[in-house]
């Protein structure tokens, strides 16, 4: 089973997987949204169901809790749990400094809340979400759909002003109508190529009105979990400024692979 799965997944799973480990009985886990974060919150409910752990999770999309309750995962609100020990999550792009991009899955919001109410962040990739210089995937910035395109216009205008390379926007779509979050707005994506400054851009993008929350984590993540598809997994915590890198052997994980399939 585990030779079916293609290398990026793999990569996906044994990232997924290794961060499981920080998690422990007791915990309140925020639970991100994403194929990878599928993953992970599939491996958290073996343990749950193999291991006895126990934990109450945080989901950050409708998509998410629904899985979570599907595996056995005990779920509550964020209200209800006010403040988490550790949030597990993917990203589109994470750098150097483990600043990130998020949004792709469309969940940005609650992702961004969750992640802030958390003692820890870990993010979780495949090799490929590591860049020099975010921007290359498009920022997500959730807009309310009233006056979206005025929203649009200032936003387009407010670029010119700052270092990036690219300065158009684009309503995101779900066929052919407008892609709607769990919060009920629109995402717009802008097409900015290379962020010269995130923590300026974030800044500026979030004053704008009718902008609720941009994609951009900045001093949000502290530990990023790396599959790549040989098996290799690095655990880079930004703090600490420790990096281990292990080897997962795809055989001995033929039945857990089966099981959460
Ligand atoms: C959802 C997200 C996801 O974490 C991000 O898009 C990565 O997704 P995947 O693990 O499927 O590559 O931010 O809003």
């Amino acid at each position: 089973m585990a030779a079916d799965l293609s290398p990026i997944d793999k990569a996906k799973f044994i990232a997924a997987q290794r961060a499981c480990a920080f998690v422990q009985s007791g915990m309140k886990v925020g639970l991100g949204t994403g194929s990878t974060a599928a993953w992970m919150v599939k491996c958290l409910g073996e343990r749950v169901r193999d291991e006895g752990l126990r934990i109450k999770g945080v989901p950050t999309s409708s998509r998410t809790a629904d899985l979570a309750r599907e595996v056995g995962i005990e779920v509550i609100s964020l209200d209800e749990a006010r403040w988490l020990d550790l949030t597990i999550d993917g990203a589109d792009e994470y750098d150097g400094e483990l600043s990130l991009i998020k949004g792709g899955g469309g969940a940005l919001l609650q992702e961004k809340i969750v992640a802030t109410a958390s003692d820890q962040m870990i993010v979780i990739a495949d090799a490929a979400k590591k860049v020099d210089t975010l921007g290359a995937f498009p920022l997500p910035v959730e807009v309310i759909p009233f006056g979206w395109q005025t929203s649009k216009t200032l936003i387009e205008e407010v670029l010119i002003g700052l270092d990036v390379m690219g300065r158009t926007a684009s309503l995101r779509m779900n066929g052919d109508a407008p892609f709607v979050t769990d919060e009920g707005n629109h995402i717009l994506d802008l097409h900015l190529k290379r962020i010269g400054n995130a923590r300026q851009l974030s800044l500026v993008i979030n004053q704008i009105p009718g902008v609720v929350e941009n994609g951009l984590f900045i001093d949000i993540c502290d530990i990023v979990v790396v599959g790549h598809g040989d098996g290799r997994v690095e655990v880079n915590d930004i703090n600490s400024g420790t990096f281990d890198e292990t080897r997962v052997d795809f055989l001995e994980n033929e039945n857990l692979f089966a099981d959460l399939d």
